[in-house]
């Protein structure tokens, strides 16, 4: 069995964690392709939650193999402290692997992505403020620091002078900070060396050994394809591609070796930070959304904007990632509605799109035309078959299947791992 790759479809959020777990126990690899600790996944077992940012979800199930990508972009600082944390609750985090090629997020860009969106003013993007736009902006202008740099002290110290005698401009002439030195920067990253070598390894030789053995491997994005930098609302976007193709470039596996496609979407809509959101409820009804979804974001604890399912953002998906199945989360968070809308096509000025729209400035012109699908009130969180979920449930199941164009796998109906309704494998 080849390699399955795990997507968000819209804006983020969407419950990647939970389709991870879904696959359980038949996984031996998860990797984390794309981003770093922008992302948030909300894990429950056993009534615990785990707030994981960094570390692929895999690290939660014991006899998987978590690994961290090339694509990936590691604060180290971050990375043991969540060791820590998990290993404090007695979770074995031994097996973590991190790749050689991974770049490393220095402190001067935490400053720089804090301190650059002060200065955007209205023009803000709405990051995370963890450093990840700069640090991929370092990797493309090819002034970036990488895991294996720390291998060789004289070539770290070489590159951070490199990278410093731009940033230190940028930060005190700019930005009116302080300059950093190179000693500082490069006394912090050496201070983890020892400890991260016995996880580091050539992750892209590593995976396609194991495909070669038939090992089970899930490709895990974080953020979603609407924000991905080349297929997202640019410019309010992360700065990595979270879409399937990230997925290969991100792990160093070929896309003849991808099987599945398994998209993520949650039942309504959500987007943490600036940008356009055509089913956004800036009402009472995205207020209760918010509070029934519990809507609070993992990484920075902002309050996400939510609205209903956007049925274009859908077929989005399906086209750009190849999506295989969908994991449609979070169904039970619309018990109780009258009506359930679902956005079907846009207007723009006047002309309906049933796709995209080419331009980013016909997005933001875009206002939803919906659907009105019944809505239902009975609890459907011990559902555990389609059948078993009251008719207007399930034929919202139908009609989102219909309408974005790809299989429904698998629905989610509550917080808990075994909170889920299986319709078919997503391994096999
Ligand atoms: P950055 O990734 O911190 O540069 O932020 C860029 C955009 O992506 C902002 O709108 C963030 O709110 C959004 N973003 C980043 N990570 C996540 C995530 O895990 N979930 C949802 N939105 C995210």
């Amino acid at each position: 069995m080849p390699a399955i790759v795990l997507v968000g479809a819209q804006w983020g959020d969407e419950g990647k964690g939970k389709a991870t777990d879904l696959l359980g126990s038949s996984v031996d690899y998860v990797v984390k392709f794309n981003g770093g600790n922008n992302a948030g996944h909300t894990v429950v077992i056993d009534g615990e939650t785990y707030a994981l940012h960094l570390l692929p979800s895999g690290i939660l199930t014991p006899g998987v193999v978590p690994v961290i990508g090339n694509g990936v972009v590691v604060d180290l600082g971050v990375l043991f402290e969540e060791i820590d944390a998990l290993e404090a609750r007695g979770v074995d985090t031994s097996a973590l692997v991190v790749s050689a090629n991974a770049h490393l997020l220095p402190p001067y860009n935490r400053s720089l992505d804090k301190v650059v969106e002060r200065f955007l003013g209205s023009r803000r993007i709405g990051t995370t403020g963890r450093g990840v736009g700069p640090t991929y902006a370092d990797k493309m202008s090819r002034v970036g620091l990488r895991v294996q740099d720390l291998f060789d002290e004289k070539i770290l110290r070489q590159k951070v002078e490199g990278a410093l005698v731009q940033k230190n401009q940028l930060l005190v002439k700019v930005y009116n900070r302080r300059a950093v030195t190179v000693d500082e920067i490069v006394d912090e990253l050496m201070g983890y060396a020892d400890r991260l070598r016995p996880m580091v390894a050539d992750t892209s030789l590593l995976l396609a050994k194991a495909i070669d053995e038939g090992a089970n491997v899930v490709l895990e994005g974080g953020q979603a394809t609407l924000l991905d930098v080349d297929h997202g609302t640019y410019p309010f976007v992360t700065s990595s591609n979270p879409t399937s193709g990230g997925a290969c470039t991100g792990a160093g596996i070929p896309p003849t070796r991808i099987d599945r496609v398994v998209t993520v979407m949650k039942a309504y809509t959500t987007r943490v930070g600036e940008g356009p959101f055509p089913t956004e409820l800036t009402n009472e009804d995205g207020v209760r959304l918010r509070k029934d979804g519990g809507e609070f974001g993992t990484t920075t604890g902002r309050p996400r904007r939510c609205g209903w399912l956007d049925a274009v953002v859908g077929r989005f998906a399906v086209r750009v990632n190849g999506t295989t199945d969908f994991v449609l989360t979070k169904l039970d968070v619309l018990t109780g509605w009258d009506q359930v809308p679902v956005c079907v096509a846009y207007d723009v000025d006047g002309v309906r799109h049933d796709e995209m729209p080419m331009t980013q400035t016909d997005f933001h012109h875009a206002t939803p035309i919906y659907e009105y699908l019944e809505g239902w009130d009975e609890d459907i969180s011990g559902a555990r078959s389609l059948a078993e979920l009251p008719a207007a449930a399930r034929r919202y199941v139908e009609a989102v299947q219909e309408l974005c164009g790809a299989p429904i796998s698998a629905v989610g109906v509550g917080a808990g791992r075994e909170s889920i309704i299986a319709v078919r494998d997503l391994i096999g």
